[in-house]
């Protein structure tokens, strides 16, 4: 591959003359814009052990009410994109939400999908489009694009959950903005008992869902119960692996991301292949042990960590006698859609 000429060979009046014009030479930056066989990832492997995140998550609720913040969030911010830019990834936000007993986080609405993996604590809900869902250890809760939601909390003790959202993407797209609004009316029914069987669609009167979201609660119990049928029925498989999916359609759950639950085995080694999405890994129940090229980070209950894409990342369940649990996140619809998606095996 040829040097190609940089922006010091040129003469500076005439460098100085473009810019008057908003002109920028593009031979000086082509390489950085377009590098050979593989991107230049900003996106760092980084782990946020919950046990040093929680405390000063509960200092945020001494520190900070609720009406003073709205959303109490600590952001998992990955370095390699700069911690300002508030991003996990190119196109994925992390952050870590706290809602203490009697607080409401008002309603609202915005244009970048976000989803909760609720972390720890009973008693709080959701109110997403109308439907009332109780948060659970596990649940997947779905908050789309431009559907209304709020929080609130019941319980006694404080609740912790994880948001993933496409934040950053949107934000780049210069599309991000939010709605305020009153409290949501309650619809009584829950979608996720509607759709309590896979493959058995509610169809009242032939009539499918015309709903864009027919499901926003994915519980916990259901998902590891699917889990562990799975690895029952398929002894030899080696990826037990469920994607969360929009029921009507089949297709992912949200447009941008990708939401996985995935069981390890005891003593279970998986390589994942090198795939074009970066992709987050967020521990249910059990140990695990995540290597991602040369780094590894060993993932205790409700650590985090993220690995970029384009590396290859190895999941290990160091315990003979339990398996692991985990939920992964990852740019997967986006890189589809865009046509940009790889697999290099
Ligand atoms: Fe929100």
């Amino acid at each position: 591959m040829s040097e190609l000429g940089r922006l010091e060979d040129l003469p500076a009046d005439y460098v100085a003359e473009l810019r008057t014009h908003n002109l920028v030479p593009l031979w000086p930056n082509l390489r950085a814009v377009l590098p050979p066989g593989k991107p230049r990832l900003s996106t760092r492997a980084t782990h946020w052990p919950y046990e040093v995140l929680r405390p000063l998550l509960m200092k945020a609720g001494e520190l900070t009410p609720i009406e003073k913040a709205e959303r109490r969030v600590l952001v998992l911010a990955n370095p390699g994109h700069g911690l300002e830019k508030m991003q996990a990834s190119a196109a994925m936000y992390l952050g870590m939400q706290l809602l203490l007993p009697g607080e409401w986080a008002p309603s609202h609405r915005h244009t970048p999908n976000a989803v909760r993996m609720v972390v720890e604590g009973e008693g709080a809900w959701s109110t997403v489009d109308g439907e009332k869902c109780p948060m659970q250890r596990g649940d997947l809760i779905l908050t789309p694009t431009g559907l209304w939601h709020e929080h609130g909390h019941d319980g006694t003790e404080p609740v912790v959950w994880l948001d993933v959202l496409d934040l950053p993407l949107v934000y780049y797209m210069e599309a991000s903005y939010h709605v305020d609004g009153g409290r949501q009316a309650v619809k009584p029914g829950h979608g996720e008992r509607r759709y309590a069987h896979g493959g058995l669609l509610p169809t009242t009167v032939f009539q499918h869902s015309s709903r864009a979201y027919p499901m926003l609660r994915y519980p916990w119990a259901d998902a590891r119960a699917a889990l562990v049928s799975l690895a029952a029925d398929q002894p030899d498989l080696d990826a037990v692996q469920l994607t969360y999916s929009n029921p009507e359609t089949g297709g992912h759950a949200e447009n941008i991301l990708g939401f996985y639950a995935l069981m390890l085995r005891p003593g279970q080694t998986l390589t994942l292949p090198v795939r074009s999405p970066a992709m987050v890994f967020h521990l249910i129940e059990g140990a695990a042990r995540v290597r991602i090229e040369d780094q590894s980070f060993a993932l205790a209950e409700a650590d985090t960590c993220c690995a970029p894409g384009y590396s290859s990342a190895t999941l290990s369940n160091p315990s003979p006698g339990a398996p692991a649990f985990l939920f992964i996140a990852d740019e997967t619809p986006l890189h589809q859609k865009l046509g940009v998606f790889e697999n290099r095996g």
